[in-house]
Formats: C-alpha cells, structure tokens, sequence
C-alpha cells in the first residue's frame, strides 16, 4: 500500500513538472544534420519496437550497460526513461532517424547533465545495418553542438568498455582525450567492468 502511494505522489509530481516546463514553452530541441534528423523520442509502438530491434541484437549490447533485450517490455521501459530524462531536466537523449524515414535507428545524446558543473555525459549507439558509415559522427557532431551552444556544456564526458574500439575510435576522431582507465568503474550483469574515461572540453570544440 505504501509502496502505491508512493509511486502515485512520484507520479503526479512527475505530471506537474512536465505540465510546468511545457507552460514554460519549453520544448524538447530537435535537430537536422545533412542526413539525419534527431528527434524526441514517441511514447508509441513505433519507437518501443525499433528500439527493441537494436537492443535484442548482441553486436550492439556487446560493450553496452545493458543486457540484450528479450522482451519488448524492456524496450517500453528504456522509452519512457528516456523520454522523460528531459522533460525531468536531467539530461536529453535524442532518436536518430534518416531524412524521409521515420523509423528510428539510434541514438545518442546526454545522459546526464550537471547544470552546476556544466559537464554532460555522452551516450549512444545506433542499429547495426548502420554502422560505419559516419552516421554516429554525424549525429553526435550535431550533440556536441547542441550541448556547447545552448545547455551550456563546459566539459563532455563518455565511459567506454577498453574492447569497443568503434566506440573509442569514433570520440577520437570527434577530437576527445583519453584521460586513462578506472578499473571495476562499472558495474552491470552482475560483475565489475574496467571502462576508459574520454573528455571534450568546449573550448576544443571545432563543429
Ligand atoms: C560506436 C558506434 C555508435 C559507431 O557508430 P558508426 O556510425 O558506425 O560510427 P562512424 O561510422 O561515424 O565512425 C566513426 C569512426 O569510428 C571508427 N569506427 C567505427 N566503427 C568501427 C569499428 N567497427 N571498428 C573500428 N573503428 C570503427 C572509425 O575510425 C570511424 O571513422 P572513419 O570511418 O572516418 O575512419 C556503433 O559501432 C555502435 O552503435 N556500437 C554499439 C553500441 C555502443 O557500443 N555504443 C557505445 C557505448 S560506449
């Protein structure tokens, strides 16, 4: 009983934020690259069942916190987490979708925002039909930009498991620094996992 009353206060809590910040006119910052257009994330079916493609696929949970899906339930959950992230104003995650489609095939953005630090830390991943064709670079480009300008980042921060190299290589053609790797750093699936710290700072941001 405790436990519904306070999942319901949380809730409605939840409700006036959002109902608040869209009084306020503010609204979720969408963006346009040559290629890609990032969008919010649709609380629909449409959205639950394309992320749930990319994350019941291994190749792309391989070097993720996350366990490959199973269920399209989790894919739900991982939505609404998402999508409310900015509307809680504690970071944005944007859905990647080619120009003239609108079907999602990534995403990437700030999974968490310090607005006092003014440090954003960077997450993404993206469907692996996709990969390597400067998708990522394209997005993230568009992120980084974002961040800089308007939220406003000073310093861009992302994890990275020591074996992804398209991860890592991806942040360093974006022009981060590797400042080394914090051992057990991580913990997901039950075991500790060793992950290597990347940073941007704005001031070396070129877009
Ligand atoms: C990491 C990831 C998002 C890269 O996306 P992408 O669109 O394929 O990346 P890009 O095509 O923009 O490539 C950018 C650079 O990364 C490097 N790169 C990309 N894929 C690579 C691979 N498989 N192996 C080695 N380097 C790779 C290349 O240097 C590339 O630049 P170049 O083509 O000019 O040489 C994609 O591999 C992915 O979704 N992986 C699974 C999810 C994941 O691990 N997310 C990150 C968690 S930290």
């Amino acid at each position: 009983m405790q436990v519904g009353k306070s999942f319901f206060l949380r809730y409605l809590c939840q409700q006036h934020l959002e109902s608040f910040v869209k009084a306020l006119a503010i609204s979720f910052p969408q963006l346009e690259t040559t290629r890609l257009i990032l969008r919010e994330y649709h609380l629909d079916e449409t959205d639950q069942m394309a992320l749930f493609r990319i994350f019941s696929d291994s190749r792309v949970t391989r070097y993720y916190n996350l366990k490959t899906f199973t269920e399209p339930a989790e894919a739900l959950n991982l939505l609404h987490k998402r999508y409310d992230r900015f509307w809680q104003g504690r970071g944005v995650r944007w859905a990647i979708v080619p120009k003239g489609h609108d079907e999602l095939i990534g995403s990437c953005g700030f999974n968490a925002i310090n607005y006092k630090t003014k440090v954003g830390e960077l997450g993404y991943e993206l469907a692996r039909p996709y990969w390597q064709r400067g998708i990522m670079t394209e997005a993230v480009t568009a992120a980084i930009g974002y961040g800089v300008a308007h939220l406003p980042l000073q310093r861009i921060e992302a994890w990275v498991m020591p074996e992804n190299h398209a991860s890592a290589n991806l942040l360093l053609k974006l022009g981060f620094q590797s400042e080394g790797i914090l051992e057990k750093k991580g913990y997901w699936d039950g075991r500790f996992h060793d992950l290597e710290l990347f940073s941007l700072l704005a001031e070396q941001w070129r877009d």
